[in-house]
């Protein structure tokens, strides 16, 4: 192991030693206009051609009232098409993808494809790239994936993505030699839609209730936690054969929870972060926040094993089965099997391979420009921050085009924050995995680099979406 890593390591897991308190800004005011951000209309989706020989991956989703069968409890809820997630969108990386949604929904709604370098004008956050879609409306989204791997998609409203509003959207690797038998596409899920209120009204009762119950932020205890739209009581199995050789596509979609997964009896190969290659490492489990996405590899053992996602400091879990034989009994739902204990893994741990993604050959060079960005919480109040100030009080940060960024992000409160950068990459420093949504442990600190290749109006927040809805939001644009 290099001296890179290492120091990469102390930084990351021991955080910078810095004052919790101190660093916090006293300023009590909130809400107003977004500082710098003019209201803006933009009309009609910008249109783009595919290019000659390009192929175009044509879907159309209906986001409209719901209801799941949730283990025999009917709940209602707002959904693309029938049922969560939504369908699998899958294209090849370098196709062109036109996808049209209709807005069924009594809200105004959009869609971001979370973790997709696309044209900035595709992204769908309402006011920064286009237009909230009304009720009745439809709108046209339509960009080039331009790397392969695992990503998903949800609205950038509110906090809709805590309802049954997200769906898996791969894009395959031409070039990929596939040594894989089977895949198994898991989406992890935090669920309280039609049982506690809805998310709406949890974000109410956040705010009323304040962050000093728990430590600096209180938690959701949800009532189900799911793998592919289901509970532990009515789980989903996945078949497989003895011996095969599994890829596992793990996204957490969840809105406030953090997950530890592992498969009994099995051993993980890490092989993609937020769909780009890693250095590959195995592990007995993983730490997977908000918004992350890990490729898992495993040789399946001959039996019915337990895929447990347990929730971080909750209690719960989210559990599926692993089947390669007809015969054994599927291990109870609230299992915990001893990977969940041993070695654990998570973004920080792992190292880049020697993929770079394209355009970012400069992101290890000295930084042309260094962001610091502190992660809070207004003292006693659901009101989180970036460097002092809520979204509605800060200024975009800046960066001019092709400069080398590094962003170091310090958690300054007891709360992970996933950390999102639309449009970009971004690799941990020293040598580390590249990512597009970073967990940045309490009282912890990440930095990382990527080379401003992506022009245009791009939001940075936290992705427990009930910290960005109070404040942990910000817009990172390019100097004209
Ligand atoms: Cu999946 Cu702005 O986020
Ligand atoms: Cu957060």
């Amino acid at each position: 192991m290099t001296n890179p890593l290492l120091s990469r390591r102390t930084l990351l897991v021991g955080g910078l030693g810095l004052a919790s308190v101190g660093a916090l800004s006293a300023c009590t005011s909130s809400g107003g206009n977004k500082a710098g951000m003019p209201s803006r209309t933009f009309g009609a989706p910008s249109s783009v051609s595919p290019s000659a020989g390009q192929k175009v991956v044509e879907a159309s989703l209906t986001a409209r009232p719901a209801t799941l069968d949730l283990a025999g409890r009917q709940v209602s809820t707002w959904a693309y098409g029938e049922a969560a997630p939504g369908p699998l969108v899958r294209a090849t990386a370098g196709d062109f993808l036109r996808v049209t949604l209709d807005n069924q929904l009594p809200a105004d709604t959009t869609i971001h494809w979370h973790g997709i370098r696309l044209r900035n004008s595709a992204d769908g956050v309402p006011g920064l790239t286009q237009d909230p879609v009304k009720p009745g409306a439809k709108y046209v989204y339509e960009f080039t994936a331009p790397d392969p791997g695992t990503y998903f998609f949800h609205p950038h409203v509110g906090v809709q993505l805590d309802r049954g509003l997200y769906a898996p959207l791969i894009i395959d690797d031409p070039a990929e030699s596939v040594d894989f038998d089977k895949e198994w596409v898991v989406v992890l899920d935090d669920w309280l839609d039609g049982i506690m209120g809805d998310p709406d009204t949890e974000l109410e009762t956040l705010r009323r209730n304040g962050s000093g119950m728990i430590g600096q932020g209180s938690e959701i205890a949800y009532p189900f936690y799911l793998v592919n739209g289901r509970p532990p009581a009515d789980p989903e199995t996945f078949q497989a054969a003895p011996g095969e050789r599994v890829r596992l596509r793990i996204i957490n979609a969840s809105s406030d929870t953090v997950y530890r997964v592992a498969l009994g009896g099995h051993r993980l190969k890490v092989t993609h972060k937020d769909g780009i290659p890693t250095l590959p490492k195995e592990t007995d489990a993983i730490i997977i926040g908000m918004g992350e996405r890990y490729d898992l590899s495993t040789t399946v053992g001959d039996g019915a094993f337990p895929l447990v996602a347990m929730a971080e400091g909750k209690s719960g879990q989210a559990y599926a089965v692993l089947r390669t034989s007809a015969s054994a009994a599927a291990p109870p739902p609230d299992v915990q099997p001893d990977e969940l204990a041993r070695g654990i893994l998570w973004a920080p741990l792992l190292s880049g391979d020697d993929h770079v993604p394209r355009g970012q050959e400069r992101a290890g060079d000295k930084a042309d420009r260094t962001i610091t960005i502190q992660l809070g919480v207004r003292g006693g109040r659901y009101v989180w921050t970036m460097n002092g100030k809520t979204f509605e009080e800060a200024d975009p940060f800046v960066v001019s085009r092709d400069e080398v960024v590094r962003i170091i992000w310090q958690n300054m409160s007891h709360m992970p924050h996933p950390m999102h950068l639309h449009g970009h990459s971004f690799r941990l420093t020293d040598g580390g995995s590249w990512h597009d949504t970073v967990l940045v442990g309490p009282m912890g600190a990440v930095a990382a680099q990527f080379v401003a290749d992506n022009p245009g109006a791009w939001m940075m927040h936290c992705h427990n979406i009930f910290h960005a809805e109070a404040g942990m939001m910000a817009t990172l644009g390019y100097r004209a």
